[in-house]
């Protein structure tokens, strides 16, 4: 066997690749359009009229261009760290005629280029607040750029199955850099979400086996089974994703409250989502034909469902 442990790379960015994030939560097929789609007409509800907004980790711009489109802010701010993200997000804006009224840029969260109470409203979807670690001092963050009054509402999965070693996902993935990686995602002890893709020589078996699946053709990744002992032997470079922390309801709250945030919230999302996406092929079928139905519905859901049982949490504070 190679020895590995010299070839261990952290890697500074979360590995997201825009025009591949930007399928994903457009297909119904997907979760992430279901939840997304909601949150969305949340940030809508809760934001009303306030004037300017900013969206951490904002990726290919879902929620910013419909807060564009369908609110009345007048201007939108856009962030990730990832460029690929933003140049999607940019296109993207573009295509939807709101780039007039929105600006996306690169920057890291958890440093926000921005000047002393200057939002108005600050929203995040899809576990992007989770990345921002250590979250204690990002919160701090956020409250100095929020302005008095200002809204802050995060959108997260709750993880509440988390058991440290569990393992949430193995699959080959695509790198960025356009190699083959089986990438397994684990749960740590302190509720630290930890990501290990093992980066495979492109002339070994399972690399070419991998290449070759229908399924990793079509859709950039697949769930082909192999020992993890045999993939180690192919492994040229273990890369450490970065790292993220997943709070519970209750860890966000205390976290939000503690920062100095009035008005604290967090309440449940998903339910309805899970036990349909669950349920048989007819249900599925009618949630397709007029996803609009759904997302209307399950959003009026949201003061009914456990926190602490719901698949999503999402957090809603004021600055005082
Ligand atoms: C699961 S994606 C969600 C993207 C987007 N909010 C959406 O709803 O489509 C998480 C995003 O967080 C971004 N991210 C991770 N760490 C970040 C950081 N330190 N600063 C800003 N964005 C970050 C990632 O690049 C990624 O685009």
């Amino acid at each position: 066997m190679r020895s590995l442990q010299k070839k261990v790379k952290v890697d500074r960015f979360p590995l997201y690749q825009g025009l591949e994030w930007d399928r994903k939560i457009r297909n119904p097929d997907n979760p992430n359009f279901w939840k997304y789609n909601i949150a969305n007409l949340i940030f809508l509800d809760y934001i009303g009229d306030k004037k300017l907004v900013l969206d951490l980790g904002c990726g290919t711009g879902g929620a910013s261009l419909f807060l564009a489109k369908h609110g009345e802010a007048r201007w939108i701010v856009g962030m990730d760290l990832v460029g690929d993200m933003i140049k999607v997000a940019k296109k993207n804006a573009i295509d939807k005629g709101l780039d007039q009224r929105t600006s996306l840029l690169v920057c890291d969260g958890r440093h926000l280029p921005f000047k002393t109470s200057c939002f108005e409203a600050l929203i995040s979807r899809g576990d992007s607040f989770c990345f921002l670690v250590p979250l204690k001092r990002t919160a701090q963050e956020l409250r100095r750029v929020l302005k008095s009054k200002g809204i802050i509402v995060l959108e997260m999965d709750n993880r509440v199955d988390w058991k440290p070693g569990t393992i949430i996902s193995a699959s080959f993935q695509k790198t960025p850099d356009g190699r083959i990686a089986y990438r397994i995602e684990v749960f740590t002890t302190k509720r630290n979400h930890s990501a290990t893709s093992y980066v495979l020589d492109p002339n070994g078996k399972i690399a070419k086996s991998v290449k070759n699946d229908p399924e990793f053709r079509g859709k950039g990744y697949c769930s082909l089974k192999y020992p993890l002992q045999q993939i180690e032997e192919e492994t040229l470079e273990i890369r450490e994703g970065a790292p993220t922390h997943w709070p519970t309801a209750r860890e966000l709250f205390t976290l939000f409250k503690k920062s100095g945030f009035t008005k604290v919230q967090v309440i449940g999302d998903g339910l309805l989502m899970k036990l349909l996406i669950g349920g048989d092929e007819l249900i599925i079928k009618a949630m397709k034909r007029d996803p609009r139905v759904f997302f209307e519905i399950e959003k009026r859901l949201v003061t009914y469902i456990n926190p602490d049982k719901a698949p999503t949490i999402i957090l809603r504070a004021i600055k005082p």
